[in-house]
């Protein structure tokens, strides 16, 4: 021992500060916090000691999987017999109201049946589990199993072959409306022709949107930019598909000076005295193009700013669009006003890949370089 360790003060040990504690009064008793209480004595459940109300349990379960099989059933009947009618709110209430009882009664039949099950059925024997690490040593994980026959045992789950079968039964049927309602979201029609054509046909007049006026050649004066629609189009009911067909044929009328247009050979006659027409629809993801700069020609998107020029058959000068605005050829009719020549020569709107084979035979690709590589 050195000198500094002898001549140091001893810190007195945790037993002898106990002692000092405990002959001035002040220790503190340690014990345990609480004793363990164990498990309360188990009580055997009606079903366990009445046969026939453990069988009269197992009818009521079984009655509720057969419920859960009716209601999925159901699901799908009332999604069949009450359809919903465009524009009548009283079909809609009705579809939601017995669909969503049907789908209801299918989920609650599975619930209420295992949760009857699991209470009157299963074994009620309490257990007490030692906690231990996460993966088990060797018998550990062979007692796992040994439980899980156990349990299967004590369930029924194999022997109560009529509750099993009809519990699978269930959950077998259960998604069923789900499936044939998802199949329902998808267009009733082909989705590539209901988009490849449009109302416009030869001698179809152009009409302001929306008073539906048809429009002279006269009446455009230059620099102007028209919102143009089918003048057949106001006759067509908003509950008959006003809107879709408004979409697909709504066009912007322009007029420029003649010597402006750089005319494509094979497009020369789609324009009449410097007015020209092309969708409005943007062929990017299908935005309304609505906003025309006369001093440049060029035509705006004001969703992501692509920008056609018009005097050069509306290709893409900038922005994220792929290909020109698709042209209606137009003309004049005997009494003076604008008239298509025929329908869009490709499908309007964004570009997708079943568009190409929609393309009509008719169709004059432009042939600039720009474009064909934006095409
Ligand atoms: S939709 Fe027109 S630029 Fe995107």
């Amino acid at each position: 021992m050195s000198a500094d360790d002898q001549s140091a003060p001893r810190e007195p040990s945790v037993d002898e500060h106990s002692v000092v504690l405990h002959d001035r009064g002040a220790a503190i008793e340690q014990s345990d916090a609480f004793e363990n209480p164990g498990l309360p004595p188990h009580r055997p459940r009606q079903t366990d000691l009445h046969p026939h109300k453990e069988r009269r349990a197992e009818r009521q379960v079984v009655g509720w999987f057969l419920a859960s099989m009716l209601g999925s059933v159901l699901a799908i009947v009332a999604y069949i017999a009450v359809p919903i009618e465009l524009g009548n709110m009283a079909s809609v209430r009705a579809n939601n109201l017995f669909l969503g009882l049907a789908i209801a009664l299918g989920l609650l039949g599975i619930g209420i049946g295992a949760m009857h099950w699991a209470r009157q059925l299963m074994s009620s024997h309490e257990v007490v589990e030692e906690r231990h690490l996460t993966r088990g040593s060797e018998p550990s994980r062979a007692r796992a199993v040994e439980i899980f026959q156990l349990g299967d045992e004590e369930s029924g789950f194999s022997r109560r072959s009529l509750i099993r079968n009809t519990l699978i039964g269930a959950i077998a049927l259960v998604p069923l409306p789900a499936v044939v309602l998802f199949r329902d979201l998808a267009p009733q029609q082909d989705a590539v022709e209901a988009i490849a054509h449009t109302m416009w046909k030869p001698g179809t007049r152009l009409a302001l949107d929306p008073s539906g006026a048809p429009i002279k050649a006269t009446d455009v004066t230059m620099g102007s930019a028209f919102h143009v629609i089918p003048e057949d189009l106001t006759e067509i009911g908003h509950n008959e598909g006003y809107l879709d067909q408004k979409a697909l044929a709504a066009v912007l009328l322009v007029r420029l000076p003649p010597e402006k247009l750089h005319e494509e050979p094979g497009r020369e006659g789609w324009s009449y005295d410097g007015i020209v027409a092309y969708s409005k629809i943007c062929t990017h993801v299908g935005c309304p193009v609505a906003l025309y700069e006369q001093q440049t020609h060029h035509l705006l998107c004001p969703c992501h700013q692509s920008t056609f020029d018009v005097s050069r058959h509306a290709r893409v000068v900038f922005g994220p669009a792929k290909r020109p605005l698709p042209q209606l050829p137009i003309t004049v009719d005997a009494d003076g006003y604008l008239v298509a020549q025929r329908d869009f020569t490709e499908p309007i709107g964004a570009s997708f890949f079943e568009r190409l084979h929609h393309i009509d035979p008719e169709h004059v690709p432009l042939t600039a370089a720009e474009t064909e590589t934006r095409a």
